[in-house]
């Protein structure tokens, strides 16, 4: 199955997409972790990235669409993927339509205030990019991933400036996609507050598994 998670930065796409990859049998391809990883790697990418992503503010369409369009010729998402992140502009969804039309668009229904309370709180490893909460989601060793053990840390876009410019742009040009899929019929929403079985279990129903 070909899944899009849309949602606001901070709605649990991340989480969700982990739990989801065991669930559905695809992968989980997140443009956000792509950059994250070619800004850790200091790659050409990374270094034409770094700031856009530090800062809250989004990468040109261009550069997206190729990186996901290379991702998606690849042979591991031919039976289908979780694409989380992308589309997030209008452009970037036609684009989609044209090289990997999907089967459904999952979205993320969570008010502002649960989503600054979970990007106040976020811990990411270093090492393998799990994602811990400081109330919600504690890791076992505080400090280190439960995975790998490697060490979390705040990302540099989970700062109160960086958080406000993400929403500002979420607002701005992703929203606009919730209509743009209800009208081509591919939209079902979860509920996307409480913990993260409860998401879990709203995932399972709107996709009527198991
Ligand atoms: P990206 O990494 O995609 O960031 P985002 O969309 O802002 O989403 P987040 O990763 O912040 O949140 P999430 O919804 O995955 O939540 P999570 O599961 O971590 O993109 C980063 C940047 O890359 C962008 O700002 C942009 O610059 C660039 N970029 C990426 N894609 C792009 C594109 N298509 N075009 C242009 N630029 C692009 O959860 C958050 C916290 O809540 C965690 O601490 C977690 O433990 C906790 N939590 C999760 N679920 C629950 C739950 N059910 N209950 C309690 N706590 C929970």
């Amino acid at each position: 199955m070909k899944l899009i998670f849309l949602g606001p930065p901070g709605a649990g796409k991340g989480t969700l997409a982990a739990k989801g990859v065991e669930i559905c049998k695809v992968p989980h391809i997140s443009t956000g972790a792509i950059f994250r990883s070619a800004i850790a790697a200091m790659s050409p990418l990374g270094r034409q990235v770094k700031a856009i992503i530090e800062g809250g503010k989004l990468v040109d369409d261009e550069t997206t669409i190729l990186l996901v369009k290379e991702r998606l010729a690849q042979e591991d998402t031919q039976a289908g993927y979780i694409l989380d992140g992308f589309p997030r502009t209008i452009f970037q969804a036609e684009a989609l339509a044209q090289f990997s039309p999907v089967d459904k668009v999952v979205n993320f229904d969570i008010p502002d205030t649960a989503v600054l309370e979970r990007l106040s709180g976020r811990r990411v490893c270093r090492k393998c990019g799990t994602n811990f909460h400081i109330t919600f989601n504690k890791p076992k060793q505080e400090q280190h991933c439960d995975a790998c053990g490697g060490e979390l840390f705040i990302r540099e876009d989970d700062q109160e400036g960086a958080i406000r410019k993400r929403l500002e742009l979420y607002r701005e040009q992703t929203l606009p996609l919730i209509e743009y899929y209800r009208k081509q019929g591919l939209l079902v929403a979860i509920d996307a507050q409480g913990s993260v079985d409860t998401v879990v279990a709203n995932f399972k129903q709107v996709l009527g598994i198991g």
